[in-house]
């Protein structure tokens, strides 16, 4: 196979959740631009379901919108059966659904450190269960998760130990059940972007001036300037690569 055949998704299933806006929502997007029919989960209904529409009709791609709270282990169960029912099989699981909460430790109470694990680490788990059952029936497939620097780092001036902890805790399980699963075709990585434009950091704008300091590209990035090594993750380009934490973040960890 040549190697731009091994780049070429056309027709190949996937589950994004987190998928109804920002990183997700690019993720849903360079996989319909690749010819990838998709089945997207999020808990923004109105955003859902004008992504689902709008990818469907710029793309000529099948999607389907499915609401889904990715904490509950069971609707996640649902979401990859159905989803790979529906479209006929599971090549691709993509999961984008995170939260963060800026709380010095001292002060952070029980049911913030546990939404935040739970919600990134938890629900994590519960969607590689259920994409490996699925992928490892099939004997092969691509899970990607979309970790962050702060895995690997400690952001400042922000304290955000619970979310720190959430991603390097998401990354070394991707490790361990990369290696679970790499004898029998299915590959499972990390996407960790650094600072990027979303919703999730357009709520914190005055830090931008600061954080672009720290950046040896001296900005945030696209949520497209992510996709590409997504694609690759999904692609059989990477067929040798598993349990691998891909960083994407203009430099920000080389200082
Ligand atoms: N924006 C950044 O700077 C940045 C940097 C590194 C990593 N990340 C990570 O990238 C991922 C996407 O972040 P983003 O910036 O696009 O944020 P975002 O808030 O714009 O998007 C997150 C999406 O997840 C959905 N979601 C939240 N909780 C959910 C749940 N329980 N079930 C289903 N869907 C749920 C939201 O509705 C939203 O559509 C997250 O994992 C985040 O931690 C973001």
């Amino acid at each position: 196979m040549g190697l731009k055949e091994k780049f070429d998704l056309t027709g190949r299933r996937a589950v994004v959740t987190g998928g109804a806006r920002g990183i997700g929502q690019a993720c849903a997007e360079a996989l319909a631009e690749y010819g990838v029919n998709l089945a997207i989960a999020d808990i923004l209904e109105q955003e859902l379901a004008e992504t689902t529409a709008d990818l469907a009709k710029r793309y000529g791609v099948k999607t389907q919108g499915v609401v889904c709270d990715v904490t509950d282990s069971a609707a996640v169960d649902k979401l990859v059966e159905e989803g790979a029912a529906g479209l006929g099989g599971l090549d691709i699981f993509v999961n984008s659904v995170g939260i963060t909460i800026w709380e010095p430790s001292i002060s952070t109470s029980d049911e913030q450190w546990n939404k935040v694990i739970n919600t990134n680490l938890n629900a994590a788990f519960y969607q590689s269960r259920a994409a490996g059952r699925q992928m490892l029936e099939q004997g092969q497939g691509s899970i990607i998760h979309i970790a962050s620097m702060s895995g690997s780092i400690v952001n400042q001036p922000q304290a955000q130990t619970s979310y720190n902890a959430s991603k390097a805790g998401l990354m070394h399980m991707v490790r361990s059940l990369a290696a679970e699963w790499a004898s029998r075709g299915v590959r499972i990585n990390t996407l960790s972007p650094g600072y990027t434009l979303s919703v999730m950091t357009y709520t914190v704008e005055e830090h931008f001036p600061y954080w672009n300091t720290l950046i040896p590209m001296g900005r945030m990035a696209e949520p497209e300037e992510l996709v590409g090594a997504l694609i690759y993750l999904a692609s059989d380009a990477a067929s040798y690569t598993t349990g691998h934490d891909l960083v994407i973040d203009g430099g920000y960890t080389c200082w």
